[in-house]
C-alpha cells in the first residue's frame, strides 16, 4: 500500500545533502511509494527511482540522452582559476557514458574487445597475485582501515595494469582517479575544484605523453591499442587515429570508472562479513556461493547510485509530464530495492532461494558498463581468497560510527576499521 504523498517528507529527500550517503534507502523506498517520478523543486531534477521506470528511461537512448555535461554541473559553478587551468588542457570530447548513439558505438566497440571473457583471461594472473599480496599483508588480530588496505589498492592496480599506467604508481592513480570522481560528484568546495582542474590536466598530459611514447614502443597494453587504433567517423565516412581529446577522454572513463566502484563494492561486502559472523564461514565452505554473494552485493551496494539522463523531447514518464531539456537522475539504487522485483525482504543479502532479477547496478541498453566482467573477476578473487584466509572478521567501531562519502551518485565508505583473525 502507498504511503499518503506528503511533501515535507519527499523533500527530506536530498542527496545534495552532506550525510544523504548515509542512509538513502528509507529516502528512495518513500519515493518509489509515493512518487516514483519526483521533480525536486530545489535542484531542479527528475528523481526516478521506481525499477520499470529506470529501465524505461534507460532502454531509450533517443528520448533520454547521455550527453550531460556533470562536470559543469557543480553548484555556483566552476571558480574562474579552475575555469583558467582547464583551459589549458584538451578540448572535451563527447565519446562513451556523455555520448549517444551512433558516435558513442564507435567509441565503445574500440573499447569492449578488452574487457572479453577471452581477454580477461590476461587479467586473472593480474588480480589473483594483488589479492594474494595484499591479503598476505592483512595485520593478524589489529584495528586497520579495510579500505586503505585492501578495497583501494586492488583496482587500481589491475586498472593501471590493463591501461598500461604502472609507472605512475598507485597512490598518484588514485589521487586522479578520485579528481575525476569528485568532480562528477557536483558536491566539490571551490579550492577542491581548482585542485581537481590541476590534477586532471597533469592526469591528461601524462596519458598524452604516454600515447606518443607507446606508438614508437608498443606494449600489451590499452593505451598502446588505443594509440594505434583508427576509427571511421560514422557522419563523414573519414579514417583516422583517435585525437588527444578522444584519448584523454576514453582513457580517463577507463582509469575511474574501473575503480571506485570496484573499491566501494569490495568495502561494502567486508562490512557485511564483519558485521555477520555466519557469512564468511559460509562462503569458506561453500565457495560457490560467492558469485551469488558478489552479485547480491553489487544489489545492495549500488556503488553507481543513479545516472544523469536529459529529455529530448516533450515526453511522459509513470504519468509525470516531462518537458524537453529536463534533466533526469536514475537512481538505480533504488530500483535494485524495488519491492515489486526484490519483494519485501528486498534489503536483505539473499544466498537462498530464489534467484533474484537482474539487478541495475552495471546499467543497462547501450550504456551497460563495459566493466563489468573485470569487476566480477577482481570481486570474486577477492571475496574468495578472504574467505580461505580469514578466520573471523569485526567492526573495530560502532556501526552507526561509518561515514559514506559526500557525493552525489558514487557510494562508497569514508574508511572500514576492522579487526581481522587470519587463519
Ligand atoms: C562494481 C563495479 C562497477 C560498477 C557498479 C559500474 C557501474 C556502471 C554503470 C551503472 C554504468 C552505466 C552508466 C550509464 O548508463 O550512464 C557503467 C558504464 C561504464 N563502465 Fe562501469 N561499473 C563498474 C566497473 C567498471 C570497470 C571495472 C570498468 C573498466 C574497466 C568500467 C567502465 C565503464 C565504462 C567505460 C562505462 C561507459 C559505457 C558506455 O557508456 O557505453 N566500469 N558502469
Amino acid at each position: 500500500m502507498s504511503d499518503p504523498l506528503n511533501q515535507e517528507d519527499l523533500l527530506a529527500f536530498d542527496p545534495k545533502a552532506d550525510d544523504f550517503m548515509n542512509h538513502p534507502h528509507e529516502h528512495y523506498r518513500r519515493l518509489r511509494s509515493t512518487a516514483p517520478v519526483f521533480l525536486d523543486p530545489r535542484h531542479d531534477i527528475y528523481f526516478v527511482t521506481s525499477y520499470d521506470l529506470v529501465a524505461e528511461v534507460m532502454r531509450d537512448p533517443k528520448r533520454f540522452s547521455s550527453r550531460v555535461d556533470r562536470a559543469a554541473m557543480r553548484e555556483g559553478g566552476l571558480p574562474q582559476a579552475a575555469l583558467d587551468i582547464r583551459a589549458q588542457g584538451f578540448p572535451p570530447a563527447l565519446t562513451m557514458s556523455n555520448n549517444d548513439e551512433p558516435s558513442h558505438d564507435m567509441y565503445k566497440d574500440l573499447v569492449a574487445p578488452f574487457f572479453t571473457p577471452r581477454n580477461l583471461g590476461a587479467f586473472e594472473p593480474v588480480v589473483e597475485q594483488q589479492v594474494a599480496s595484499l591479503i598476505e599483508r592483512l595485520p593478524d588480530d589489529q584495528p586497520f582501515d579495510f579500505v586503505a588496505a585492501f578495497s583501494v589498492p586492488l583496482p587500481i592496480h589491475v586498472i593501471g595494469h590493463a591501461l598500461g599506467m604502472t609507472e605512475y604508481g598507485n597512490d598518484l592513480l588514485k589521487r586522479w582517479s578520485d579528481a575525476f570522481a569528485d568532480e562528477i560528484g557536483l558536491l566539490t568546495s571551490e579550492e577542491r575544484a581548482v585542485e581537481i582542474a590541476q590534477l586532471t590536466l597533469d592526469c591528461h598530459r601524462a596519458m598524452v605523453s604516454l600515447c606518443d611514447a607507446r606508438r614508437d614502443d608498443p606494449r600489451e597494453d590499452i593505451i598502446s591499442r588505443l594509440a594505434a587504433a583508427e576509427i571511421t567517423d560514422p557522419q563523414h565516412g573519414e579514417t583516422r587515429a583517435l585525437d588527444n581529446s578522444e584519448l584523454v577522454s576514453l582513457l580517463t572513463q577507463l582509469l575511474v570508472a574501473g575503480n571506485e566502484t570496484t573499491t566501494n563494492t569490495l568495502s561494502g561486502g567486508m562490512r557485511r562479513l564483519a558485521s555477520d559472523p555466519t557469512l564468511l564461514t559460509r562462503l569458506r565452505q561453500k565457495p560457490e556461493d560467492v558469485p551469488r554473494f558478489v552479485e547480491e552485493l553489487l544489489r545492495l551496494e549500488s556503488p553507481v547510485q543513479g545516472q544523469f539522463r536529459k529529455a529530448t523531447e516533450d515526453t511522459t514518464l509513470g504519468g509525470e509530464d516531462i518537458p524537453a531539456g529536463a534533466l533526469l537522475h536514475v537512481r538505480l539504487a533504488s530500483a535494485n530495492r524495488d519491492e515489486a522485483y526484490f519483494g519485501t525482504d528486498n534489503n536483505t543479502l539473499n544466498l537462498d532461494g530464489r534467484q533474484q532479477p537482474p539487478h541495475k547496478s552495471f546499467g543497462m541498453g547501450m550504456h551497460f558498463c563495459v566493466g563489468a566482467m573485470l569487476s566480477r573477476l577482481e570481486l570474486k578473487t577477492a571475496f574468495t581468497h578472504l574467505a580461505e584466509a580469514v578466520e573471523s572478521a569485526e567492526l573495530a567501531v560502532p556501526e552507526e560510527e561509518l561515514e559514506y562519502h559526500t557525493h552525489f551518485h558514487l557510494r562508497g565508505l569514508e574508511a572500514l576499521p576492522v579487526r581481522l583473525r587470519m587463519r
